[in-house]
């Protein structure tokens, strides 16, 4: 766990329009994407935990890049909370929502953006104390219609998209007064990684930054 102040996950959602979801498979790669995303404008960075670096990338970000707001994607577990919150992450966001993984999070002092695609769901981490959600898998779950029927009885939960959105539909998403911002892959391509190519990054993360008015 950290020393800094805790943060929300409202503030991770409202910082930019974009979280950005990283996989990286090397460490040399984590500071200076992170730095790239930076650059753009995008401190807030969610990398998951779906490869056997992530941890020390986690680490290695938090570490050497303290503008960054660096969190854990992925965590599905109690033990990936732990873990994720003693590499340096601040907040979490997970592909969907269980009563552990949310005292998990509270118990480790990450912040927790969860994952939601049903209305069962949304109601149990709401009774948790989530109102802030993710809705993964966006696209393949509903998109921009199923959160124009949430609004209505879920009037007082925002979301997160997250799942198929792109710089080609994301306006889509900010139409809607319950998206406060999405999440996508597509800010760090795995060939601009391979390529070292950061300047393609930080330009991503610059056009990213438009999409909210
Ligand atoms: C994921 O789990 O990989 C995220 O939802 C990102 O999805 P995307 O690649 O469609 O942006």
């Amino acid at each position: 766990m950290t020393d800094e102040v805790k943060i929300s996950a409202l503030q991770v959602m409202q910082d930019a329009p974009v979280i950005p979801v990283i996989v990286l498979h090397s460490v040399a790669d984590a500071v200076p994407m992170a730095r790239a995303l930076l650059a753009g404008g995008i401190r807030m960075l969610e990398v998951t935990l779906r490869t056997t670096q992530a941890l020390a990338c986690i680490e290695a970000i938090a570490r050497e890049v303290p503008e960054a707001v660096v969190g854990a994607g992925t965590v599905r577990s109690r033990a990936d909370a732990q873990a994720a919150a003693m590499a340096g992450a601040r907040f979490a966001v997970s592909p969907g929502y269980t009563t552990v993984l949310g005292q998990a999070c509270c118990d480790a002092g990450l912040a927790l953006l969860p994952g939601v695609a049903t209305g069962s769901e949304i109601m149990l981490a709401r009774e948790e104390g989530f109102t802030e959600l993710k809705f993964f898998p966006a696209l393949q779950a509903g998109g921009v219609a199923m959160l124009k029927a949430w609004s209505g009885p879920f009037f007082d939960v925002r979301f997160c998209p997250t799942g198929g959105v792109s710089l080609n539909n994301a306006a889509d998403f900010f139409a809607l007064p319950n998206v406060v911002c999405v999440g996508g892959s597509w800010l760090v391509p795995p060939d601009a990684l391979a390529q070292g190519d950061w300047s393609r990054i930080t330009q991503l993360a610059r056009d990213s930054r438009r999409l909210r008015g």
